[in-house]
């Protein structure tokens, strides 16, 4: 059903449902594995990532699955080791983001510092009963993490590179895509279903900027890749007219109304999301409410995923996420 809608054929008449960080720390499974292992070991070692990977699957029944690993470890490749620390996000260690190179061979720097996410990735397409999604950061979130060293809400130090250091910018963002190409490579060929690219940053970017440092780079990667529906992360209205064509779907932000953009859409792209992830910390009767409005505007379409606009929160209750799922199954086309 989720390949179906990805193909926007989806015939079922019912709405295929996953959610980013479905595997994660509002999970009580996922709390008392992170006791025993830190969130490098849960990644970085196959089996801890295949079973993490399916403990929301066993839990909810999701239609489909995500690998369990994170956008910031393939730049271990390029020497850059992030610390997920506590409570106050990543921490990435670098000599410099204008220093870095492409690896000659970005393909064997990734199998040798991080075959672990590929074995992963293989043990699960042997054994799973549902599709399997890879994923990579997109080139431009990838820089903002490098050149701010952290997550940050304004991101001041990755706008002033843009301003003064446009060039160097630009180099890091083709350094990135050569990885990015390669890392996508090796979860197509471990037999991943479908790929996600998370531009989880695209929206800081001024709109001078916005198409050659985000959009552009994700389209070129795209034309690179083995055939493999490609899901892109995280579409507005300023960004979809960009994605005619290259992408299987685009996964909205919760500003976009959903029906609106799919008037102005090509039918061909499916379309994914959008509920903002905080509406699972509030009241259960304004989350339903919006869960069936997104639902009966899109329920007839062939191509429509739903999913959030964002990560499940870690506060969120097991309780809510089940609740969702049932509502979003009630939803069927008449
Ligand atoms: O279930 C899934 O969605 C698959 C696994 C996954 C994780 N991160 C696990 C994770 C995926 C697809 C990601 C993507 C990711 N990672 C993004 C893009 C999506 C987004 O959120 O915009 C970004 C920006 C990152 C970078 C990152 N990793 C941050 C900012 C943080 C800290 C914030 C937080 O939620 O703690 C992480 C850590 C992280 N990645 C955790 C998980 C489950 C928490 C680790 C822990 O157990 O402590």
């Amino acid at each position: 059903m989720f390949l179906q809608a990805l193909s926007c054929n989806n015939t079922t008449g019912k709405i295929p449902v996953w959610l980013m960080r479905q595997a994660g720390r509002y999970m009580a499974s996922y709390r008392s594995l992170r006791a025993q292992y830190s969130f490098h070991d849960l990644c970085l070692t196959p089996e801890l990532a295949a079973r993490v990977t399916c403990l929301p699957i066993e839990a909810f029944d999701f239609d489909a699955a995500i690998l369990f690993s994170d956008i910031l470890l393939p730049l271990m490749a390029l020497g850059v080791h992030t610390v997920f620390r506590e409570q106050k996000g990543p921490q990435l260690i670098s000599q410099g983001w204008a220093t870095l190179r492409p690896p000659v061979d970005s393909t064997s720097a990734l199998q040798e510092t991080i075959p672990g996410v590929y074995r992963a990735a293989s043990l699960l397409c042997h054994s799973l009963d549902r599709p399997l999604i890879g994923f990579s950061g997109a080139p431009w979130t990838l820089a903002a993490y490098l050149i701010e060293e952290e997550a940050s809400v304004s991101w001041p130090k990755t706008l002033n590179a843009v301003l003064t250091n446009l060039q160097e910018v630009k180099t890091l963002i083709l350094a990135l895509e050569e990885m990015v190409v390669a890392h996508l490579t090796l979860q197509i060929q471990a037999g991943v279903s479908a790929i996600q690219i998370f531009d989880s940053h695209a929206a800081i970017l001024p709109d001078d900027k916005v198409e050659e440092l985000s959009i552009q780079p994700i389209l070129r990667i795209i034309r690179r890749l083995p055939t493999c529906p490609i899901i892109v992360y995280k579409v507005t209205d300023r960004t979809a007219h960009f994605f005619t064509s290259g992408p299987a779907a685009l996964s909205c932000d919760s500003s976009v109304d959903i029906s609106s953009l799919r008037a102005s859409i090509a039918p061909s792209i499916a379309l994914q999301g959008n509920l903002d992830p905080q509406l699972l910390l509030g009241s259960k009767e304004i989350l339903l409410q919006k869960v069936r409005h997104i639902c009966s505007c899109m329920r007839e379409d062939k191509g429509f995923i739903f999913n959030l606009s964002g990560g499940v929160p870690p506060q969120t209750d097991e309780e809510t996420i089940r609740l969702l799922i049932a509502t979003v199954r009630e939803q069927r086309s008449v």
